[in-house]
Order: structure tokens, then sequence, then C-alpha cells
């Protein structure tokens, strides 16, 4: 991570490197990857000496890869394309019609690569970016060691960066781990969860550890509850077939809200190294205590959206989504109530919740502090106390608010909850980012902090595999929500029990 946390522009750009993109032609390159370095290059954070290799299986020629390429920019950009940097940029994309399985495909990069470094004089470094379905990322790792793409030198650098799913269990993630260390080292994997190259995620550090103010009040003595929310608006879209076989639970909590939790809740790093900080966020996910099969029923909720109206748009029954079983018991949202062994955190509960399908989008960390002692307000129902959070707004604004009681102005004393609020975008201004700049320039500059070591996620799968497990056995509690709104009456009760509520969505007020 740059000491800023953030690419900016007095930032230097990123070492010269060569990117090879295996799944050159799919959507994740289209869609994130080339705005991400369209705004990389725009910013001046890309290395002039820089060359792109796309791989796929498509045959395609190098005219027909950049065109492609320049279509999806202009479909995805986050603002107005600058053809002059375009051009540039695509100059240096090239297309090689790949086979993954073949060592073939690994002779004939190697040459490619060969001739691109000559051309673009990148100095031998090379980041190779995965974004196939992960069961190619064993064996595309494999061939690259096995034709001596993955050795690095004394003066250059060879990284691999892996799109999510990292394992659908915990067992597949040791071994897709495993397989790696044979060739790698930890320090050439770069394992990507986007959340953390959403720049609010990445300012929950700052705002904790570079603060006087918070902090005192961040543990077990001030703080109540937590409530982590990733609500989506959208339903399974064309995503059923993988989805199926996913769930909610698989899909978004041990990564994307296990790292928002770890961030939440970690201790402080010695330094903002990227081992002491992945170090702290492990040691978070460790203490989440593993709960027993029994205990699943308790804490976890888990339901299956059915037809209704998001938005003032129908969606139907998730069962008649495209490429979903007529009789799935696949969860499309899931609530969990954790407790998190430390000293810390002991006795605080942090529920977390996500959803398709849900009334709006809308990510948020709440924080709940703990009522104020009643005495001077002896006459006033605790129920009218406006309760005081710290929210952490993810999306689909950048913002952070603080709710508190005020009194209303007159002479008796009537309270009303009021709140203070800082955003983002009104802030500090600024172009829209895809989140994925930072992540690309951060391996480009050999930082990891911002991605997953191998024993992070195997932390997290740790804590969710007796639910899994407990799941498997039956599936009488599954329960069902109608589209549209914000998830079974069960995810209620969920607080309901321990006399609490979640945080009404508010609206975002960036204005
Ligand atoms: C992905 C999940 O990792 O994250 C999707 O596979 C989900 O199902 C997406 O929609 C959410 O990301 P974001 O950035 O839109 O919150």
């Amino acid at each position: 991570m740059a000491t800023d946390l953030t690419p900016s522009p007095n930032a230097p750009p990123a070492e010269p490197c060569a990117m090879v993109v295996f799944g050159a032609a799919g959507d994740l390159t289209g869609r994130l990857l080339v705005p991400a370095l369209y705004n990389l290059a725009a910013a001046g954070l890309l290395a002039e000496k820089f060359a792109l290799i796309g791989l796929a299986r498509a045959p395609l020629t190098d005219a027909d890869f950049r065109a492609q390429l320049g279509e999806a920019l202009h479909r995805y950009a986050t603002g107005a394309v600058d053809p002059a940097v375009w051009n540039a940029l695509a100059q240096r994309f090239f297309y090689l019609e790949a086979n993954f399985e073949a060592p073939d495909t690994y002779t004939g990069l190697r040459r490619r690569l060969a001739e691109v470094e000559g051309e673009f004089n990148t100095g031998g470094n090379v980041l190779f970016y995965l974004a196939t379905a992960p069961e190619y990322f064993g064996s595309i790792v494999d061939q690259l060691s096995w034709a001596g793409l993955t050795r690095e030198q004394t003066h250059d650098w060879r990284r691999v960066i892996l799109e999510k799913p990292f394992g659908h269990d915990l067992a597949s993630a040791q071994a897709l781990n495993a397989r790696l260390r044979r060739d790698l080292t930890e320090e050439q994997v770069y394992r990507i969860d986007h959340y953390l190259g959403k720049e609010t995620v990445q300012n929950i550090l700052v705002l904790r550890f570079a603060n006087g103010l918070f902090e005192p009040l961040w543990n077990r003595n001030h703080i109540d509850h937590v409530q982590i929310t990733v609500a989506e608006s959208v339903g399974v879209e064309k995503r059923g077939g993988y989805y199926d076989r996913a769930g909610a639970l698989r899909d978004m909590v041990p990564n994307h809200l296990f790292q928002l939790l770890a961030l939440t809740a970690m201790e402080p790093p010695t330094c903002f190294g990227a081992d002491a900080v992945r170090t702290e966020k492990t040691k978070l996910l460790e203490a989440v205590q593993v709960l027993k099969p029994a205990q699943v029923a308790a804490h976890v909720v888990r339901a299956q959206y059915g037809a209704g109206t998001v938005g003032g748009h129908t969606l139907p029954d998730y069962r008649a989504e495209p490429r979903v079983a007529p009789d799935s018991t696949t969860e499309t949202f899931v609530a969990l109530k954790l407790t998190i062994d430390n000293w810390r955190w002991a006795g605080v509960p942090f529920y977390l919740r996500t959803g398709k399908a849900l009334a709006r989008r809308s990510t948020e960390i709440a924080i709940r502090f703990k009522q104020a002692p009643y005495a001077m307000f002896r006459a006033t129902p605790v129920e009218r106390l406006a309760p005081n959070y710290l929210v952490l707004h993810i999306q689909p604004e950048e913002r952070i608010s603080l709710e508190f009681s005020a009194k209303v102005p007159g002479p008796a004393v009537h309270m009303a909850g009021v709140g203070m609020d800082f955003c983002y975008n009104r802030h500090f201004g600024g172009g829209r980012a895809i989140g994925y700049e930072t992540l690309i320039y951060d391996c480009m500059m050999g930082d990891a902090t911002l991605f997953q070591r191998s024993d992070t996620v195997e932390a997290a799968w740790r804590a969710v595999e007796p639910i899994f497990e407990a799941w498997s056995d039956s599936t009488a509690d599954l329960v069902a929500y109608p589209a549209g709104s914000w998830g079974p009456q069960q995810a209620q009760e969920l607080l309901g029990r321990d006399g609490r509520q979640w945080r009404g969505a508010d609206h975002d007020s960036c204005g």
C-alpha cells in the first residue's frame, strides 16, 4: 500500500513490467482490469516500460484484441476516455491464442515475453494475472513453473495474482495453497479480494489507527455490538451456474465480509507493512469462535429469495432464474452472529448479513456504542435516546457518519437523534475509481498489504466450515424472503433475541 494508501498522482509510476493476463477475453478483463489500467496510465502511474500479453482460447489478432478492449473501456470507464492515453496504452497490448493446459502455450508465451521485454524494456519483471475459472489456477502455475517463467533472477520479479474464489472450502483452499507453494514463494502470490481495493475499506485502518479519537473507545467497554451488512439489490443475474453451487455464505462471507470484520476488529499492527497488517488480520480471524454444529441453528440464518420487486423491477423466484436448479436449496441470504475470543471483544457480538435481491444496495459497518448512564435523563424512556452509531458506509456512497442525541431547541428537554457526516466525494472530489487500480499498482510495487495471505484465507474457511457441515445434514432451516425486502424475519429475530435490532438502512446524504 502506498504511504497515502491509494496511488495518487504524487506517487511514483509503478515498476516496469510485462503483465500476462490469463482469461483475457473474459468479462473481468474488459470490465475491471482494462479500465483500471487506463486510469493508472491517465494518472501517470503506469511505467513507460509496460506491456500486456493477453491469453485466451479465441482466435484473435492483436488488432481484434485491442478493439475489443477499447469497446469495453468505453463501456466501463469511470470518466471520459482520452483517446491519446488509450491509443498509447493499446499499442502495448498483445494477444496470444492459448490452451491453458497445453505445454505449447507456455513455450509460446516464453518466446512472446522475450520479444516484448526486448521491445519495451520491461526489465524481466512479469506479473501473471489469473483471471480464469479457479479450476485452472493450479495447472497454470504448474505450467508456468515448468516453462521456467516463475523463476526470479537477482534483479527481476515474477508475481502471480489470483482472482477469487480461492478454494470452495478449507480443504480445497489448503490444497491450492500447497500446490502454489511447490512453485512459488508466498511473496510471489497475490490473492485478490476486491473489497480491499475500495477506498473506504482501506480507510478503516486510517480511521482507527491514525486518529486518537476512536481507538480508546474501540473495545468491549464501550462498544455494544457491531453490524456488518453487504446488501445487494441485484438478483443472481447471469451467474446462476456458479452461484447455485456457491451460495451467499461461500460467495461473500469468508472473503469480503471477513475482510471488513478483520479490519474493523484487528489489533493495531506494529507498522503498515504487508506482513504486520496481515498477521493481525489472521490473528483476528483465528479468534472468531468456531461454532459447534449444534450452535449453527441459533447463530446462523439462511434464506432464499422469492419473486418480488426491487426498485421498480420485478425479480423472479430464485429457483426460476437461469441455470438455477428448480428445486435449489442454495441460500441467497445469510445472517450470522459471531463472537471473537479475545480480550478486546469478549462479550461483543458481531452480526453479519449479506444477500441478493434486497431492498437496496448498501454495504456498511455499523459500530453501536453502549448506552449512556441514564442518571441525568431519568425521565426519558430508554427507547427515546438515539443510539450512538459510528457507521462506515462503503457502498453505494463512501462516507462516515456519527449518530448521537442532541437537544431539540426550546424550553423543554426533548432529544432527537442527529448526525455528523463525512462524505468522501464532497470532501476530496476527484474521479471515480474501479477499485482495481490500487491493487494492480501495489502488486507492481511489490506491496502485498491489500492481498490475502495463505493463512488468512485458511483461517476464514476454518471459521465457516462447521456451518457448511451443519447445513449439509438438513435444509429444514432454509427460509424464504421476498425480493425487495431486507431479508427474512428470522434475521430480525437473530438480533431480537439479544434485545437488539438491525440499524435501519438510511438514504445517502452525500447529495
Ligand atoms: C463478488 C461476488 O465477489 O462480489 C458477487 O461473487 C457479488 O456475487 C460481488 O455480487 C459484490 O461486489 P461489490 O463490489 O459489487 O459489492
